[in-house]
């Protein structure tokens, strides 16, 4: 896998996207959100990458947003065709199987900020900033700003956040429950690592089932919720990961998973 705009690297069964163009802070055109496609495309179609982790280069930015002055010529057919190509590629991050942690190493704006709540969970280096500042250019967010920021972090503190186009610190997106964890900039991607290894010595299916449950669930009234999580949880019994953990668990021993 070899991309202009992104370096893609993997080992012990973790895929590492990192967005390559540190002179415009990552910002995010047309070919470079092409190239996550493809890259994401890839690695959920292989069974040797179990978790994904997203991160930016260049030490300033995780992704600084969309490319501004590619804004600067766009149609209003493009700009649609710009946001729905965005949001079809965010909202397979939230499809594919492998759990994708965003590693937020420095400015998360814009689309960056959407990029990264559309991953399963964030660490954050705490030099890390957040926010949708679109209004300060005259549009609003394209990428399901609006929609995921309020589902995350509630109504109030979303808008705060969107109308005022205000960034916001790691430890202050912490609090609002943006990200899962706040760490100095130096342990960021180990402490990533960690939390990736984790999930890979669980129930590789139990752990694919339990974010298609989470993330579908989201979508659903509480009731349809439950009623997929039941099927979920039935279709874990024919798995050959359910006789392995209970059978671990029983022997004290630790389990050996196989994915099947
Ligand atoms: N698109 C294109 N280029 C961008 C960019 C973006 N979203 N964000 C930053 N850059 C470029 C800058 O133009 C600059 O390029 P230059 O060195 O050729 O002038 C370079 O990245 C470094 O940015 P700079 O603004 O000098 O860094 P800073 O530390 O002073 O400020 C930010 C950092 C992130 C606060 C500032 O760059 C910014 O506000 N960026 C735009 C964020 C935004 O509005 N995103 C939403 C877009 S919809």
């Amino acid at each position: 896998m070899s991309y202009q705009n992104l370096l893609v690297e993997v080992s012990e069964r973790i895929a590492t996207i990192t967005f390559n163009r540190p002179k415009t802070l990552n910002a995010l055109n047309r070919e470079t959100v092409l190239e996550l496609k493809a890259a994401l495309m890839e690695v959920s179609s292989r069974d040797d990458m179990g978790v994904v982790l997203l991160t930016g280069a260049g030490g300033k930015a995780f992704i600084a947003g969309a490319d501004i002055p590619i804004f600067q010529q766009f149609t209003a057919m493009e700009a649609l065709d710009f946001a729905l190509l965005g949001q079809e590629v965010l909202g397979f991050i939230e499809r594919m199987p492998q759990p994708v942690i965003g590693v937020v190493n420095g400015f998360a704006l814009g689309g960056g900020c959407e990029v990264a709540m559309a991953c399963d969970m964030l660490i954050a280096a705490d030099t890390a900033k957040f926010g949708q500042p679109e209004v300060n250019l005259g549009i609003i967010p394209g990428y399901g700003g609006t929609q995921r920021l309020p589902r995350l972090v509630g109504r109030n503190v979303a808008k705060e956040l969107v109308l005022t186009g205000d960034m916001i610190t790691a430890q202050r997106a912490y609090e609002i429950g943006l990200v899962n964890r706040v760490v100095p900039a130096a342990e960021l991607m180990a402490t990533a690592r960690d939390i990736a290894k984790k999930i890979l010595s669980r129930g590789p299916v139990a752990v694919r089932t339990a974010k298609m449950a989470m993330n579908r669930g989201l979508d659903m009234d509480l009731q349809n919720g439950c009623a997929l999580e039941a099927s979920l949880f039935a279709a874990g019994f024919a798995t050959d990961d359910r006789v392995e953990g209970i059978a671990a668990f029983i022997g004290k021993r630790t389990p050996e998973f196989k994915g099947k």
